[in-house]
Formats: C-alpha cells, structure tokens, sequence
C-alpha cells in the first residue's frame, strides 16, 4: 500500500478532523502518501482530490466540523455514477480509501471493494447519533451529549425561575441513544425515545404529580426520531394544564470542539483504519466494543444489530426519575 485517500461524508460531527488527522499522521509515519477528497463522494466524483501532507492536518485536532468538508451524494447509488469516482481513485494512483461518516456513507465504501479489487475500503463511524453498529460508540456522539447537556443545564435556569415545563427534542435520527445519555445526565423526568413506547399520558400524570410534589420544573427530553419536540408538547396539553415550552436544539449539537474522549477515540480509530489498509484488509468498518478496537465487515453492519438500545440504562433512567 503505497498512496491512500481519505474523504468525510454525510452529517458532519465533532472529532471528524481528529480521525483524519490520525490517518494523515500515522499514514505518513508508514511512507505512505495520502490524498485528501473533499466534499466527500461529490469531490470524488468531481476529482477534488488532493495531496495531504504532515502540516495540512496541523491545528486541526480541537477543530469542530470537518476541514475536507462533507456532503451527502445521493446519486452516489448509482454504479454508473460510482465507476466515474473509482476512475478517479485510480487516475491518482490509490489503493485504500478511508470513509468517516454514518452507515450510509459505509454503503458507499461497500460498494467500491466489491467493485474493483485494487481499492481497499475501511469505514470510520463518524456521527453524533452513535447509531452503528460494530461499535459502541461513534466519533462525534460524547461531544453532542455535551453540548446537550451544557444546553439543558441552563434551560433548567429559566426553567426553575419560570416553575415551567420544558420539551427539549435532540437529534439522533432513528436511535434514542443521544436523548437516553443527555436525559440520564440532566436528571430529565421523561426520555421519549423511538425504540420504547411511552403514552403520552402517563407522562402528563407524572409531570402533574411532580407539580403537586412541589417540584420547580420539569424537562421532558424527546429524541427526534420519536416525535418532535412540538407534537409532544401539544400532546401534553390534552391531559393537563400545561404551558410548556419547546427548546429543538437542532444543528448546535453537531458543532464545536470535540470532547477529549472523541479525540482519543477518532485517532484510535484513523490509526487503526490505516493498520488495517497496510494489512491488505478491506472491506470493513472499525470500531470501539469494550474499549478494544475492533474490525467488522459492513455486511454485518448492515445486517445485525449488534448496536442495540441500552435498555438497562433506559431502565435506570426511569428508575433515577421518580
Ligand atoms: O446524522 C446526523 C444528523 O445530525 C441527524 O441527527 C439528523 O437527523 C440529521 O443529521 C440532520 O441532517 P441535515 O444536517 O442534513 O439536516
């Protein structure tokens, strides 16, 4: 393996440009050259491909967003589309392709091992909404569960001045995972969460008995992918006299500097991705189980769930929320 690129595609999260930092840097201490693709599948359509050096990834490690920019490229599913960019692969001499992005831009990668034999593919998770599997966590998922809880911490100001309700809906696609970490950390009375169904009821009743209790305020936090912030609102003047105010953190939580655990993790994961492109391996998304790196093939990552829902921890939530 004498020449690599690297390219991020997809939602954007925190610590992106600390996993491409990882590969540049241990890439280069193995004298392989690396090649930078920017705007993710796009530029690899449009030949944005360009060499990286030891210096293009300096002061870039705190950086939030990712400086190879990302997309998302659906005409990227095309296999027609497809063999234009692995022309480009190819035209600049590439063997091994890097992709740090969700389960869909894995898809991607998939399909260029399987269509040429020459380009090796590794996925690096890179997605707030640690909804992957083959790993426990994804690169980008602790700092956005900070950022949320930096966020309800001082909604809960307000919150307790006003002794009001608050619905606060986070982000995280179909997985409940960033509502169940972010509801458990700032002691919210209810987590709505996709993969467990909660009437709408009894969490009315539970607010009214809060109120009743004496308690100063309430934070209901609804992961999108249950319902949005609004409906559950509305849905909870219907049972009690509520006036309850609606806080979508939105895009915030996909911005600023990543965690120190998201850094440790994306340069465990970019190193990793390149030991296993100098192996000859393809093929793969890597990942952290048990604090130990792990490879598995995207079939399983597509196929199995081995990602599943913390439902202990959904169940301590509750039981820490009486
Ligand atoms: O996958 C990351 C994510 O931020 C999801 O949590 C969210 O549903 C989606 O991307 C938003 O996508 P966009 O930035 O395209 O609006």
């Amino acid at each position: 393996m004498k020449r690599i690129a690297v390219l991020t595609s997809g939602g954007d999260s925190p610590g992106m440009n600390a996993a491409v930092r990882a590969v540049v840097r241990k890439a280069i201490y193995n004298n392989i050259e690396v090649f930078g693709v920017y705007q993710g599948y796009q530029g690899l359509l449009d030949d944005n491909i360009h060499k990286l050096e030891l210096g293009s990834v300096g002061d870039t490690i705190q950086r939030g967003g990712t400086f190879l920019y990302s997309a998302r490229c659906p005409q990227f599913k095309d296999e027609s589309v497809r063999q234009k960019g692995i022309e480009n692969l190819h035209k600049h001499g590439i063997e091994g392709l890097v992709v740090v992005g969700g389960d869909g831009s894995y898809r991607g990668a998939q399909r260029i091992s399987e269509e040429t034999t020459d380009i090796k593919t590794i996925g690096i998770p890179g997605t707030i909404d640690n909804d992957i599997n083959g790993t426990d966590f994804t690169i980008g998922f602790d700092t956005a569960l900070n950022t949320i809880i930096d966020c309800v911490d001082k909604i809960r100001d307000t919150a307790s001045s006003h002794a009001r309700t608050f619905v606060v809906e986070v982000m995280g696609r179909d997985c409940g995972d960033l509502a169940l970490w972010a509801g458990l950390s700032v002691g919210a009375e209810t987590i709505l969460v996709p993969e467990e169904h909660t009437d709408i009821k009894d969490v009315a009743e539970k607010i009214e008995s809060g109120i009743k209790r004496g308690k100063k305020h309430s934070i209901v936090m609804v992961a999108e992918g249950c319902m949005s912030g609004h409906e559950c609102a509305e849905q909870l003047t219907k049972y009690i006299n509520v006036d309850a105010r609606v806080s979508v953190l939105g895009h915030i939580q996909r911005g600023g500097s990543p965690s120190g655990v998201d850094r440790v993790l994306a340069s465990r994961l970019g190193g990793y991705a390149v030991e296993l492109l100098m192996q000859g391996q393809t093929g793969f998304g890597v990942g952290i189980q048990n604090n130990q790196l792990t490879a598995t093939p995207f079939d399983e990552i597509f196929n199995n769930e081995s990602h599943k829902f913390n439902t202990r921890i959904y169940d301590l939530a509750k039981e820490l929320s009486i």
